[in-house]
């Protein structure tokens, strides 16, 4: 689960790929029959755009999600210029192609220019904005496969494409409110540089304090609340606590206190990934609640449980203007009466930065690994 923004970027570029020797493939069987109608040269010509751009733009972030290259973005001196050079080029040469459909050199020619900007597109992308990049090229496979319907003539192939097309952009749109970042922003600037997929960065705790709690304190807080939100992360999915943390839930209810469940959009490290692993858990669909509508109840919960979520409730992500996550919303934690944080260590999240949640008053740091800590809790609870 945790590889699988990768595993989707691998799979796109394959698409891509697809559709682009599709193209190819379907130019050089015309030009063996002599002539190559021009609609058959509009298709091919847009089908190695879309291809070849989403094959080499898919495979830069899948190496960069598998930590093969730098997550940092990396272009060179005036890439805007070299990317809009590229693509005049792209475009004369279908000029030319469209005039004479038998030029093999200006079809080549595009073909190749498309896999380049593929790549200089993708390489100044940081890795914290790789989930939407993940999902525009998923989008523009989408649009790669109907292109190549398109040139052999296959309805369904126009219509999945077409579908996948969609999804991918109303996804896109979905992932770029999440972090409070437009399409233009996440392609045109560097935010996310610092992030290496793999959060490394050690946390600079330097001599702040924090208040660290065990089991049985743990389960005091939680089973004498009134109101418990529960935010699951990243960590959770690693850990796949989901069970444990169902039960936790179970045994809260039993004792009569209100347990909810709040998702962040970016959560863990796939669109959906927290919703699906609850389900799986068969937590009630009712009890999950959206970031706009849990964050005013944070006030009046008792307690905020986090479990293995760092980015997503960092408050830096508001207050600061310097931090590499400013303007993303946040689940705002740090506003219930008490906040308990199950993780490991003090290591920071994907985004490599430290958080000044930890070490906030009403914050207790739980440590442990998310399963074996909530299945610790639930047996506290259940002797109270
Ligand atoms: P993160 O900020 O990545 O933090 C996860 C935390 O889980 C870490 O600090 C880690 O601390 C802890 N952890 C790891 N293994 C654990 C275990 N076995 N038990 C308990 N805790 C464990 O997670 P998040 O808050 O869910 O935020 C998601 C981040 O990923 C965002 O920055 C987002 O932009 C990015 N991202 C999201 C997606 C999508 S689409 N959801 C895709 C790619 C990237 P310890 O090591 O100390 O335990």
């Amino acid at each position: 689960m945790t590889a699988m923004p990768q595993m989707v970027g691998l799979l796109n570029g394959l698409g891509g790929a697809a559709s682009a020797l599709v193209a190819i493939a379907e130019f050089y069987r015309l030009l063996g029959e002599g002539t190559v109608p021009l609609s058959a040269v509009s298709t091919a010509i847009l089908g190695s755009l879309i291809g070849g751009v989403t094959f080499t733009g898919s495979a830069i972030a899948f190496a960069k999600l598998q930590g093969l290259i730098t997550g940092k973005p990396v272009s060179l001196p005036g890439q805007q210029i070299i990317n809009i050079i590229l693509f005049v080029c792209f475009i004369v040469g279908s000029g030319l192609l469209l005039i004479n459909p038998l030029n093999t050199t200006a079809f080549l020619g595009i073909t190749a220019i498309a896999l380049v900007l593929g790549l200089f597109l993708v390489l100044p992308i940081g890795g914290g904005d790789m989930p939407v990049v993940i999902s525009l090229l998923n989008s523009l496979s989408g649009l790669a496969a109907s292109a190549a319907g398109f040139v052999v003539m296959n309805n369904v192939l126009i219509i999945a494409g077409a579908l996948v097309g969609a999804s991918g952009l109303i996804l896109t749109e979905i992932m770029c409110k999440g972090m409070n970042r437009s399409l233009p922003n996440v392609l045109f600037s560097a935010f996310g540089g610092a992030a290496t997929g793999g959060g490394s960065a050690a946390a600079d705790a330097g001599d702040k304090s924090i208040h660290q709690i065990d089991a049985e304190e743990g389960a005091m807080m939680l089973g004498y609340a009134r109101s418990v939100v529960i935010v699951p992360g990243y960590g959770m999915a690693v850990a796949q606590a989901q069970h444990s943390v169902r039960e936790l839930a179970d045994q809260l209810t039993k004792k009569g206190v209100d347990v909810k469940y709040a998702i962040h959009p970016v959560a863990g490290r796939m669109p959906g990934h927290m919703n699906v692993l609850l389900a799986e858990a068969n937590v009630s669909y009712s009890q999950l609640h959206d970031m706009d509508d849990i964050n005013p109840e944070f006030e009046r919960t008792d307690v905020a449980l986090v479990i293995g979520a760092n980015d997503v409730v960092n408050p830096d992500a508001k207050t600061d203007p310097g931090s590499p996550i400013y303007g993303m919303p946040i689940l705002e934690v740090d506003k219930a009466k008490n906040t308990i944080v199950i993780k490991r260590s003090m290591q920071p999240g994907y985004a490599g930065i430290d958080n000044n949640l930890f070490y906030r008053d009403k914050t207790m740091m739980y440590f442990g690994s998310a399963k074996e800590a909530v299945a610790q809790l639930v047996s506290e609870i259940k002797q109270l």
